[in-house]
């Protein structure tokens, strides 16, 4: 099943989704399980040392974290869905069928999370004395649901990386319980008590809480994020370590990209730099210097978000060229198509393209190449601009380079089409790096005149 090509002009498939995403990770993370973690130790010290203190933080930040949580953490979420779905249908598509279950519960989950914290919160004043221990029991429910979806969408996660055998065998559980499983689960447990602890700072600093109380959270919550750190430090490595190295040997390039780089140090100076700035936070909070922590909070905020953007970046961009190793590529054309395309054509195959009335001549042909081929990596005039990667070649020079793309870059997918339509593709290209063809490609992929009805 063919879907059409949408393309975002500027960001491009890959940020728009991974804006959105990120943003998703650091809120699911760090404060549907990090924070709410600690705000139910928090209003469980309450009431074990029987202070207003520890009960009026966790309650005032569960308030903040629980809008939060339900109001962008939840749409950001269904963001993912709908930008994968206008943008990578058929990736989205099969994925589905292969963990429809693990999707399906975690639907159920999810909606039994958002019951739980919800509950959690309008039963803080009236589950009180005796009834305490039961309310932080709640919270503690939820914190195990929370952690549940982790479990549940991190198999499906590690498959798009690591799928194993499951191009050949198609067996359910290796693809979901994957190499690369275990190690990104934790992984990201780690990360979520990491952010959960720099939150919870950044709301004790910032709420202006009573002076010794504040110091003595501050250390709690400086040695939860110095244990935290180091063993998101540790689990990275193992992570990394099971990574397949043909797709490791391009994390630094993704997150240098080829305008740094030759220069792979810049890599590790801003990673170890970033490093220090969190331990140092997690030290001088562990002292209960609130000053310190008061001018590092910030940065380290910043740091963490900043790991964790480079984080899923690498994870989404070494997988190139495949969206499913093994099955398909990152531009939905299956491994296994490839040669029929180059046989039989593309875009005669292409519904959505032979459908549009005005899809006539080869820009309008190159254009459909582009979209299919690579827009999904390339977009013509922002992030990655394609006429700025051929700018300076021949149409001839193009035309034996588009034979040899997964040659050149080893992220690229190979070219899908005839020799005709690599001909096709190749003028386009030149004409875009020329400035003689304009043409968008989007508008070659609607039916032409709403519906495919032609008038
Ligand atoms: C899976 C993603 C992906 C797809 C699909 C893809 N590319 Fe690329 N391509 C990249 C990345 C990433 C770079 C390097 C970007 C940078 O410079 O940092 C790149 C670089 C290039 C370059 C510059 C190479 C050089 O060394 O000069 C060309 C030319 C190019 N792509 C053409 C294409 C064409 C044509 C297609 C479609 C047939 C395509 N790409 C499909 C990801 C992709």
């Amino acid at each position: 099943m063919q879907f059409p090509v949408f393309q975002f002009s500027y960001l491009g498939s890959g940020m728009t989704i991974g804006l959105d995403a990120v943003l998703h990770v650091i809120i699911s993370h760090g404060m549907a399980i990090g924070a709410i973690s600690f705000i139910v130790i928090s209003e469980y010290l309450g009431l074990r040392k029987a202070s207003q203190d520890w009960e009026a933080f966790a309650r005032d930040f569960l308030k903040f974290t629980i809008i939060i949580t339900t109001g962008i953490g939840a749409i950001t979420g269904a963001g993912i869905w709908l930008i994968t779905s206008a943008l990578s249908p058929g990736g989205i598509g099969s994925m589905l069928r292969v963990f429809f279950w693990p999707w399906f519960i975690e639907w159920i989950v999810f909606t039994c999370e958002v019951i739980c914290i919800l509950f959690y919160y309008f039963t803080w004043s009236t589950w009180v004395g005796e009834r305490k221990g039961k309310h932080i029991s709640l919270g503690m429910v939820y914190v195990f649901l929370a952690l549940c979806s982790a479990l549940l969408i991190t198999g499906i996660l590690g498959f798009m990386l690591t799928s194993d055998g499951w191009p050949w065998a198609k067996s359910f559980w290796p693809a979901f319980l994957n190499p690369s499983y275990l190690p990104q689960l934790l992984l990201r447990i780690g990360i979520s008590f990491s952010l959960g602890s720099l939150f919870s700072v950044a709301f004790l600093i910032f709420t202006r809480r009573e002076g010794m109380f504040r110091i003595e959270a501050l250390k709690l919550f400086g040695k939860a994020a110095l244990i935290s750190f180091s063993a998101t430090a540790v689990f990275a490595w193992w992570y990394f370590s099971i990574v397949p190295s043909t797709f490791k040997t391009h994390a630094v390039f993704a997150v240098l990209t080829s305008r740094f780089s030759q220069q792979p140090e810049i890599f590790w100076y801003v990673n170890c730099a970033g490093a220090i700035v969190l331990f140092t936070f997690s030290l001088v909070s562990m002292k209960g210097s609130s000053t310190l922590a008061k001018i590092l909070i910030i940065p380290a905020l910043l740091v963490s978000m900043g790991f964790v953007g480079e984080f899923e970046r690498i994870r989404e961009f070494i997988r190139g060229p495949y969206l499913m190793p093994g099955y398909m590529y990152a531009n939905q054309v299956l491994l296994n198509e490839t040669p029929f395309f180059n046989k039989e054509g593309l875009l005669k195959n292409d519904p959505w393209f032979t459908m549009s009335s005005d899809n006539h001549g080869t820009a309008a042909q190159g254009a459909g190449l582009f979209a299919r081929n690579c827009s999904v990596c390339h977009t013509i005039g922002g992030i990655n601009d394609i006429a700025k990667k051929v700018d300076g070649r021949t149409v001839d020079g193009l035309f034996v380079i588009l034979a040899h793309t997964h040659e050149m870059i080893p992220f690229m997918p190979p070219f899908s089409g005839t020799e005709d339509e690599r001909r096709a593709l190749a003028g386009f290209l030149y004409g875009l790096s020329k400035g003689t063809v304009k043409e968008h490609a989007p508008s070659r992929f609607a039916p032409a005149h709403g519906g495919g009805t032609h008038e």
